[in-house]
């Protein structure tokens, strides 16, 4: 049976590429990608120095162009933070929130998530909001618990028109920049969880909406198995995402039909 949910593959460049370095990568991106790969979702998400850059050169494709991250408020006396309006501007439709990384070096909370959540939404943004367990945490039985209460902190306040056009990314936090790819049947259980997370909070139509991604080491040997699985509908892509062929065939392999 083919799923009802629009495929979402992203690819998360992190503190990489300079402007001209990016503009090379999404050029040669597009080169790569066929219309198969262009009619789902498929975002970049460079660093907020290179999203002018990567905006212009995928202006007028089906690319889509995301943030990795963004500030709550709509202006003020926060230096060195981004506002959603700023994003907006620069023609970005997606913003990863609440990576582990930002959760793990930037202090970022459950609580900021859901601030973010919130501001994204009401700019039209769509959030692709990261959960995920440690190494630590999995290995003390704790993974389930752990991301019903991050889905669950992430969404307090939302409605559930609004939880349906949501992404989450579930990554284990030990699966990334490891080479340790999250076996595709239990990425698939806890993608599982999240959905029920969401179909328990608010409703089963929400639940069949929301889009869930794998991420965590994602290659393009272990896309079309991640993709089979009946609750994974996409990727958030790190390191494969830094060369354009390696991207281009996580797309290509991922998007063929099969659930
Ligand atoms: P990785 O990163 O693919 O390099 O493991 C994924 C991520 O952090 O989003």
């Amino acid at each position: 049976m083919s799923s009802p949910r629009r495929p979402v593959i992203a690819g998360n460049w992190k503190m990489h590429k300079t402007m001209a370095e990016a503009r090379d990568l999404s050029r040669a991106l597009l080169a790569q990608l066929g219309p198969a790969e262009l009619a789902a979702e498929v975002v970049l998400c460079p660093p907020f120095t290179a999203l002018a850059a990567v905006s212009e050169s995928i202006r007028g494709t089906a690319l889509r162009l995301g943030a990795q991250n963004m500030h709550w408020q709509t202006h003020g006396a926060f230096t060195g933070e981004i506002a959603p309006a700023m994003l907006v501007e620069l023609g970005v439709s997606h913003v990863i929130l609440g990576h582990s990384e930002r959760r793990q070096y930037f202090a970022e909370t459950d609580d900021t998530v859901a601030r973010k959540v919130e501001s994204a939404l009401a700019h039209q943004l769509i959030p692709i909001v990261c959960v995920g367990e440690t190494l630590t945490e999995r290995e003390g039985g704790l993974t389930d618990n752990v991301v019903i209460v991050q889905v669950q902190r992430a969404l307090q306040g939302r409605t559930a028109e609004e939880v349906a056009g949501l992404v989450f990314a579930y990554e284990p936090v030990w699966a990334i920049g490891t080479g340790k790819t999250c076996e595709a049947g239990e990425a698939n259980r806890v993608c599982g969880i999240i959905r029920d997370t969401v179909g328990r909070l608010f409703t089963p139509a929400a639940a069949a909406a929301v889009r869930v991604q794998y991420g965590g080491s994602v290659k393009a040997e272990t896309i079309a198995e991640q993709m089979a699985q009946p609750h994974i509908d996409g990727a958030l892509v790190g390191g494969a995402s830094l060369e354009a062929s390696s991207f281009a065939a996580i797309a290509r392999l991922g998007l063929i039909p099969t659930h």
